[in-house]
């Protein structure tokens, strides 16, 4: 696993600024350069990319593969709940997804407190503000070492 993709979905361009109170201070570029130095001490190069656009995520999605991504890290913002063509993409491809999240959907308004996302990604991480992101690199390395059993619904997905 020598290359991992982080997607950031929509209203992510502006964090920093937007709800600091919800999502902290930190700006986007920041994040990215810490999760990039990140990889850089495991040996890994990371390549962050963040769009306003369902279909444009939809794309880098079924990309990953082609492109050489071990794995994906995958804010979906709003759209994790209620996209049901990023939730497609999610189970058509084979590299692992790991949902991420900032805050603690399941400790907030109702609406948030349900992804369609999560069912087909590897698992999900939420709450930890930026370091949820590191968290989600680092279960995608222990996935690529073999140090993590394969799922349930890899499993059940692979019919075993
Ligand atoms: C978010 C949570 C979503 O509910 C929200 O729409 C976002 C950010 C998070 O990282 O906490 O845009 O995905």
């Amino acid at each position: 696993m020598k290359r991992l993709l982080v997607l950031h979905g929509p209203n992510l361009n502006l964090l920093g600024t937007r709800e600091p109170e919800v999502y902290g201070a930190v700006s986007l570029p920041d994040v990215d350069r810490a999760l990039r130095e990140h990889g850089r001490r495991r040996g890994v190069v990371i390549d962050c990319r963040q769009s306003n656009l369902e279909g444009e995520l939809v794309t880098w999605l079924q990309g990953a593969e082609r492109e050489g991504y071990g794995g994906v890290v995958f804010n979906p913002g709003a759209f994790t709940h209620y996209s049901i063509a990023l939730r497609d993409a999610v189970a058509a491809i084979r590299v692992p997804v790991v949902e991420v999240h900032l805050s603690n959907i399941h400790g907030r308004e109702e609406f948030r407190r349900h992804s369609v996302i999560a069912a087909v990604a590897r698992g999900q991480i939420a709450g930890f503000g930026p370091q949820s992101y590191v968290l989600a690199l680092d279960a995608l390395l222990a996935l690529g070492e073999g140090r993590v059993r394969a799922g349930v619904n890899q499993r059940r997905r692979r019919g075993v």
